[in-house]
């Protein structure tokens, strides 16, 4: 079947994040000049961003991939890793790379707990920020496109684990 079916609607096309992902780049390239960042990927959804993104970056960084859960619960502070970081990231400087904020629950999370292994300062760059969900007090310092309460997919974004492989961002035909 082709991977457009559903799609009601293109909301960001590939013209327009990749323009914004230029930006976030020189942006990102003068505030961490000569502080080697520690991008990190939070899996699944942010895998195309981030590759896009970092590969657009200047500047001298590390990457690594985390995997969290939480639990169906929306707890905050609750999380269970699926797979953490392999670098230590006491006295780094961190980039979280996420694909969307919405309630901000997973994110606050994780950086509460990133936060205990004292890295010198943990930032957040979301593609996507669905403002008028938020529960959760946590903000994102560096955003692509802020999104309102509609269900979106493609470029990382999933629905039951379809559609990530879309090169733009769109939003499915119904409502959840
Ligand atoms: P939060 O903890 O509620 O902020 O949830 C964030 C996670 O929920 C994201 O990393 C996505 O995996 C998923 N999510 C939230 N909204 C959407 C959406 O509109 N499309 C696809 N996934 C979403
Ligand atoms: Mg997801």
């Amino acid at each position: 079947m082709d991977k457009n079916v559903g799609i009601e609607k293109i909301l960001i096309t590939q013209e327009q994040i990749a323009a914004r992902i230029k930006e976030i780049a020189s942006q990102l390239d003068k505030d961490y000049a000569g502080k080697k960042p520690v991008c990190i990927c939070i899996l699944k959804g942010s895998f195309l961003f981030f590759a896009d993104l970092v590969r657009e970056m200047k500047i001298p960084l590390f990457v690594d991939f985390i995997s969290v859960t939480t639990d169906g619960g929306l707890v905050p502070g609750k999380i269970k890793f699926l797979k953490d970081l392999q670098s230590n990231i006491k006295g780094k400087h961190v980039l979280l790379i996420e694909d969307i904020l919405d309630s901000g629950s997973t994110l606050y999370a994780l950086k509460k707990q990133l936060e205990e292994r004292e890295p010198a300062s943990v930032k957040i760059v979301t593609l996507l920020d669905k403002k008028a969900r938020r529960d959760a007090p946590v903000t994102s310092d560096y955003t692509l496109f802020n999104v309102d309460d509609v269900f979106t997919v493609g470029y990382g974004l999933d629905y039951a684990g379809e559609y990530r492989n879309l090169p733009y961002i769109g939003c499915l035909g119904f409502t959840l």
